[in-house]
C-alpha cells in the first residue's frame, strides 16, 4: 500500500499514510479551513487505526470535516480539534507537553503557543519506505521553532518526535530552558481499558489493567535508566482487549533515561497517549541556536489485539540492518554457575562441559577483573586481575575458541567502586550532583560520563580489552540507578549511546547485551545499539514466563535473553524440573547458567536433547510470528511461533498453577493456517518416567494426529494432564492434503 491514490499534497487540507493495514489522516494547518481549530495552524491526527482504502484528497477533506468537534456549552465560542501539540493557551487544560523558561532577562517561566511556520513536508515513497511528515512551528513571541517528524514505518508503526531550537526570529529571548517536550497522539474513543507493565528487581514486566477514567495515568520514571518498572508499551483498547482480540493503540517511549508514558481523559471526551523524556531542571538549556531532539515516541495500532501490536514490533526489529542474522547460539554464562569463584582451570573445565552438550557461546560474567572478588569493589579496574588470571584472559579465551565456541565477557562501564584504583585516581569523575556523595547501591556510584577525560579513559579501556582478545560478545550491565546527580541524566545517557556507538563502529562484530540489574535497561533507544537484552536476573522458570511472556510483547525472541539455571533457583528457591526450565528458555535467545560440572548423566543427556531442540527450530522461533493464546483458565498458558509461511510451527502449553478443573479443556493454537492440515507432536527430550504422562489425549496414542489449522485455532486440543509449574513443547507441521 503506497498512500493515498492521489498524490499528497500538503496543501490539500489532509494527507492520508497508509502501511501495512494502519492509515493515518493528517489535517494540515495550510488548508483554510481543513482543521476547524480556532487557532487552525498546527496538524491534528484526524484518524489513526484501520486502513481507510484508497481516499481521494476530496474522501480525505470529507472525513476530516465529518469529525470536526462541536462547541459545548460553557467553552471557548470555537472548538479545537486536538493538534499534535496541544496548545494551553488555545484551551487544552490537560498534561502540558511543552514547557520551559525564557533564559535572560528575569527568565519566567513560559508555555509557549506554537503556530505554523510553512507548509508541510511530505515524502510518502512506497510500501518499503516509512511514510513521512515534516513540519514547523514556532513561537515568534519567544523565538522558538519546533520542528515535528512524523513516520509510519513499513510495519505500521507510527512515530514522532519534535526538535526544539531556541534563538530564532528577530528578539528572541536568549535562550531557553526546557523543562519538557513531551509527544502524544489523540486516543479514540472506543479505547477505555488500559494495560501497562511494572516491576521491580527480579520481576520485570507484570501487566495491571484498569478502566481508563477521567483523569491521567501517567508512568513517570525517574531510574535514571529506563527502569525495572518500565511500562515498555502502554496499551489502550477496546473492553476486554486480550493477545487475539479487541481493537487496540499502543505506545512506548524509546529513551533510556528517565522518561515518562501516559494516556488521559478529558471531561470533555478527548483523550490522549504518548511518552517522553523527563527532563530535571538545568538539564536542557539551549542558548540562541541550540536544539533539542525528543526520543522517538512510537505508537501502535490493531485491530487483532496485542499479537498484532507485537507483530508490527517484531517485524519494525527485524527490518533494522543491524538486526542479527546469524543464528542465536547455544549459550553458558558463568554467573550462577561459579559467581565469583573464577580461576582457569575450573572454568576450562566449565568450558568443556558446555562445548560436550553443544554450547556455542561462553560468557565470563562479573569477577575477572582487578580486584573483583565480590561486589563490593573493583568496578572502573578494566584490566584483567592478574591474581586470579595469572596468564591473562587468553589461555581460557583460546580454550573455549579451541572448543569451537565464541567468547563473550561481561562489562559494567559505566560505573566505578570508591574502593577502585580509578576511584582513588579520579574521584572527580564520580557522577554527583552536590558536594556529598550520592547514596551507594550495591556499593557502586556513577562514572560522570560528561567529563571528556573520564569518557575517553573508559572508551580506550574497552577497546584495549576487544583489541586484546578474542572477544565476540560483550555483556554490558548497569547496575543501579542514578540519583542526586544534578542536572546529569540527559547528558549521561547520551554519552553511553555515543559510546555504545563508537564501540560497535571499531568492532561492528561484537554483539551487545543490554543488561541492567536484569531487564531495567530494555528499550527501542538501546535495541537501537545493541543485539540482546537479559529479561530478568530472575531464572525461576515460572516467573520467567511471565516475565518472557510480557517482554515479548515488543522484544522478538531471538533479542531476549533466556537461561536455563539449576534445579533450585536462586532467586526464589523453587525448585523445578528441567523440562520446564528448558521449555520456558527455549522460548527465547537459548542459555544455561547452571554448573554443568556436577550434571549427572541423566541431566547432561537431557539437557543436551534440549539444546538439540532449540538448534533445531531456532530459525523457526526467531523470524516466525509469536502468537499467545487467551485461555479461559488462567493457570493454562500457550504461546507459540508460526513460521512466516505457515507451514511450520512450535507452541509451550504451561500449567502455571492447579487448575479449578480435573480435565483440561482443550486449548487453542492460534495463528495456524485455517485451510492446511497439521500434525501435532509432543517433542523435547522426555525422560522414561514422564513419558506416559506427556500423550495428548487417549485418542492420540501412539502416533501424531491430523488436524487443521481451523481445528486447532477454534476447537483446539486436550493438552497432556501438567503438573503446577510444568510446561510441554508441541511441534506443529504442515502436512500435503
Ligand atoms: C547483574 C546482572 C547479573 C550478573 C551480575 C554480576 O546483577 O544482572 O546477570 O551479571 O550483575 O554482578
Amino acid at each position: 500500500m503506497t498512500g493515498a491514490s492521489e498524490p499528497v499534497h500538503s496543501d490539500a487540507g489532509t494527507v492520508h499514510l497508509r502501511r501495512a493495514g494502519t492509515s493515518v489522516l493528517l489535517a494540515l494547518p495550510a488548508h483554510p479551513d481543513a482543521t476547524g481549530a480556532p487557532d487552525g495552524s498546527l496538524p491534528a491526527v484526524v484518524h489513526w487505526g484501520a486502513d481507510l482504502g484508497d481516499l481521494t484528497n476530496e474522501a480525505a477533506a470529507a472525513v476530516e470535516r465529518a469529525t470536526r468537534p462541536v462547541v459545548p456549552h460553557s467553552a471557548l465560542d470555537r472548538a479545537f480539534r486536538l493538534p499534535l501539540l496541544p496548545q494551553p493557551a488555545r484551551g487544552w487544560t490537560g498534561r502540558r507537553v511543552l514547557e520551559g523558561r525564557v533564559l535572560g532577562g528575569a527568565g519566567l517561566p513560559a508555555v509557549p503557543l506554537l503556530a505554523g511556520a510553512g507548509p508541510a513536508e511530505v515524502e510518502d515513497g512506497d510500501e518499503t519506505t516509512a511514510a513521512r511528515v515534516t513540519f514547523r512551528s514556532a513561537d515568534a513571541e519567544l523565538g522558538l521553532e519546533v520542528r515535528t517528524e512524523l513516520e509510519l514505518t513499513p510495519e505500521g508503526l507510527l512515530r514522532v518526535r519534535h526538535t526544539l531550537r531556541a534563538g530564532t526570529g528577530a528578539g528572541a529571548a536568549a535562550g531557553f530552558e526546557v523543562a519538557h517536550l513531551l509527544s502524544c497522539l489523540p486516543l479514540p474513543a472506543p479505547a477505555t481499558e488500559l494495560l501497562d507493565l511494572t516491576g521491580r528487581w527480579c520481576r520485570e514486566r507484570a501487566p495491571q489493567r484498569q478502566p481508563i477514567h477521567q483523569g491521567a495515568w501517567v508512568r513517570d520514571s525517574w531510574h535514571g535508566r529506563t527502569g525495572h518498572d518500565a511500562t515498555l508499551l502502554m496499551v489502550a483498547g477496546t473492553p476486554g482487549f486480550g493477545f487475539g482480540r479487541g481493537e487496540v493503540w499502543g505506545v512506548h517511549t524509546a529513551w533510556s533515561g528517565d522518561h515518562t508514558t501516559w494516556v488521559e481523559r478529558l471531561p470533555t471526551g478527548e483523550a490522549v497517549i504518548g511518552g517522553g523524556e523527563l527532563l530535571g531542571p538545568g538539564e536542557v538549556r539551549l542558548e540562541a541556536g541550540e536544539g533539542y531532539t525528543t526520543p522517538w515516541v512510537y505508537a501502535g495500532w490493531s485491530d487483532r489485539g496485542l499479537d498484532g501490536l507485537t507483530d508490527r514490533f517484531h517485524r519494525h526489529l527485524r527490518a533494522r540492518p543491524q538486526h542479527v542474522e546469524r543464528p542465536r547460539p547455544v549459550v553458558l554464562n558463568t554467573w550462577e554457575a561459579v559467581y565469583f569463584d573464577q580461576d582457569l582451570d575450573g572454568l576450562t573445565a566449565l568450558a568443556d562441559a558446555a562445548a560436550a552438550i553443544g554450547v556455542e557461546r561462553f560468557v565470563l560474567d562479573d569477577g575477572w577483573f582487578l580486584g573483583r572478588r565480590d561486589d563490593q569493589r573493583g568496578l572502573g579496574d578494566w584490566t584483567v586481575d592478574p591474581d586470579v588470571w595469572p596468564a591473562g584472559l587468553t589461555p581460557l579465551v583460546e580454550h573455549v575458541v579451541g572448543r569451537g565456541m565464541e567468547f563473550g565477557l561481561w562489562v559494567e562501564p559505566e560505573m566505578v567502586n570508591q574502593d577502585s584504583d580509578l576511584f582513588r585516581e579520579h574521584p572527580e569523575w564520580m557522577l554527583r550532583g552536590r558536594e556529598t556523595d550520592p547514596p551507594p547501591w550495591r556499593h557502586q556510584q556513577v562514572l560522570d560520563l560528561r567529563v571528556p577525560e573520564a569518557y575517553a579513559h573508559l572508551r580506550d579501556a574497552l577497546l584495549g580489552l576487544l583489541d586484546g582478545h578474542a572477544i565476540s560478545f560483550l555483556k554490558w550491565d548497569m547496575n543501579r540507578d542514578l540519583v542526586d546527580t544534578g542536572p546529569g541524566v540527559h547528558a549521561q545517557t547520551q554519552a553511553v549511546y555515543r559510546l555504545l556507538d563508537e564501540l560497535k563502529s571499531a568492532h561492528p562484530e561484537v554483539e551487545i547485551e543490554s543488561c541492567s540489574s536484569g531487564g531495567a535497561r530494555v528499550d527501542l533507544a538501546v535495541l537501537e545499539r545493541t543485539d540482546r537484552i537479559w529479561a530478568s536476573d530472575c531464572i525461576d522458570a515460572l516467573e520467567r514466563q511471565s516475565i518472557q511472556r510480557w517482554t515479548s510483547l515488543l522484544v522478538p525472541l531471538e533479542l531476549m535473553g533466556a537461561h536455563v539455571g539449576g534445579p533450585e533457583a536462586h532467586t526464589t528457591g523453587r525448585r523445578h524440573r528441567l523440562a520446564f526450565r528448558a521449555a520456558t528458555a527455549l522460548f527465547g535467545h537459548f542459555g544455561i547458567e547452571w554448573d554443568l560440572r556436577g550434571l549427572s548423566e541423566a541431566e547432561s543427556t537431557e539437557l543436551a536433547g534440549w539444546i538439540g531442540l532449540y538448534r533445531e527450530h531456532r530459525s523457526l522461533l526467531h523470524t516466525g510470528r509469536l502468537h499467545r493464546a487467551d485461555s479461559p483458565d488462567e493457570s493454562l498458558w500457550v504461546h507459540g511461533v508460526v513460521a512466516e509461511d505457515g507451514g511450520r510451527a512450535l507452541y509451550a502449553v504451561v500449567r502455571t498453577a492447579t487448575s479449578a478443573d480435573a480435565v483440561p479443556s482443550p486449548v487453542r493454537l492460534p495463528g495456524l493456517d485455517p485451510g492446511r492440515d497439521y500434525e501435532v507432536r509432543v517433542v523435547g527430550p522426555v525422560p522414561a518416567e514422564r513419558a506416559p504422562r506427556l500423550q495428548l489425549s487417549e485418542g492420540w496414542t501412539p502416533g501424531p494426529l491430523l488436524l487443521s489449522g481451523a481445528a486447532l485455532g477454534t476447537v483446539g486440543l486436550v493438552p497432556p494432564v501438567l503438573a503446577p509449574e510444568d510446561a510441554v513443547v508441541l511441534e506443529v507441521s504442515a502436512v500435503p492434503r
